[in-house]
């Protein structure tokens, strides 16, 4: 299938892409590299350094790559930025999105993959998360998200559009062949940090909040490999072929792994201490999250293939070990 990557030369963006080389699918990245990096880009893939609400532009990129499905990654995600400054959010997230769907369906291109997150559940009642519980997102940028899986919906029912949207937990790791990694640039997330922290290359890391309601007082996530969020992606293609489909599901590995644990990994797997102090609890930090992700498992037959943090950090430590600095470009 011909699939065009929006955002594809971002963090989960870019392990997709070569996911979908490996299972012999055609990708076309579109990116404009605001926070992509041009270097994950394979040779072998067509490149547009376009901006996603570009109408224009995208509608002859659908066109000339005779494009059937579209996934899209590309969405500002720093949860505190999108609080100090929506507009950025909702510009990005949804408008920009909004042109996207527009031009698809006015181009007659009907199928779409959609990231979303576990951030459009706020801070649930209860663990672990279902589907189909209340999402009550308590930031904008999980807001922005839900709007768009609203406004799927609405799509879904009135122009045939068929979707999934897969709302991710952490995603984590890196390509097992070390090829590419996550660079984020202001990083702000603990696996890439820590491993910094462990390297000398950066500050001690700040553990934020050590009086949480959890076993060790820190805060608990599902640390999901970027390449099994991957897999989930090409898994539901056939899924999509019925006209109007609409889909959601959670991917997490299912694990709640805490703060502490993923130090003591990082620790392992490096074979160094990570320096560290005592911080405030950050913000906007709920101090669970962890999917039920049966669903996914139900209906596609997505399994997770790393369900341990050791081995997810290791991925990402083959990566940094020979990339402190990241992507040059
Ligand atoms: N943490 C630290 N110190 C740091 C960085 C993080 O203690 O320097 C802690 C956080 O407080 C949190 C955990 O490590 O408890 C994980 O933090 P990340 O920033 O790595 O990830 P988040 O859980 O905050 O964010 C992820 C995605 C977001 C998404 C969010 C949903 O990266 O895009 O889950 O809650 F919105």
């Amino acid at each position: 299938m011909n699939v065009l990557v929006v955002g594809g030369a971002g963090y989960i963006g870019s392990h997709c892409v070569r996911q979908l080389l490996a299972t012999g699918h055609k990708p076309i990245v579109l990116d404009n590299l605001v926070y992509g990096h041009r270097d994950t880009v394979p040779e072998e893939v067509a490149f547009y350094p376009t901006n996603l609400g570009n109408e224009k532009e995208v509608g002859k990129i659908l066109r000339k790559e005779k494009i059937e499905l579209v996934m899209h990654f590309a969405a500002y995600a720093y949860v505190g930025e999108s609080v100090t400054d929506p507009l950025k959010y909702y510009f990005n997230n949804v408008a920009s999105t909004l042109h996207l769907l527009r031009c698809m369906i006015g181009s007659g291109v009907k199928k779409f993959v959609f990231s979303s997150t576990c951030a459009t559940y706020g801070e649930p009642a209860s663990m672990p998360i279902v589907e189909t519980m209340p999402q009550a997102p308590i930031n904008p940028y999980g807001q922005t998200k839900l709007d768009v899986e609203n406004a799927l919906k609405a799509f879904a029912h009135a122009y045939g559009l068929s979707f999934a949207a897969f709302r991710y937990f952490n995603a984590a790791g890196a390509a097992e062949d070390g090829s590419i990694g996550e660079h984020h640039d202001p990083e702000t997330h603990l696996i890439p940090l820590a491993i910094d922290a462990a390297q000398g290359l950066r500050d001690p890391l700040k553990v934020f909040g050590n009086d949480y309601p959890t076993p060790d007082g820190t805060c608990l996530r599902d640390y999901v490999h970027v390449d099994d969020l991957s897999r989930a992606h090409i898994a539901v293609f056939e899924k999509l072929a019925t006209p109007g489909t609409a889909l959601f599901y959670n991917l997490g590995t299912g694990k709640p792994t805490s703060v502490l644990e993923v130090i003591q990994a990082v620790e392992k797997v490096l074979g160094k201490p990570v320096p560290r102090t005592a911080a405030p609890r950050r913000a906007g930090d709920p101090p669970e999250l962890y999917a039920d992700s049966t669903k996914a498992k139900t209906e596609l037959g997505w399994e997770p293939q790393f369900t341990d943090i050791e081995s997810i950090v290791a991925t990402a430590w083959k990566w940094h070990e020979v990339n402190p600095k990241g992507f040059a470009k």
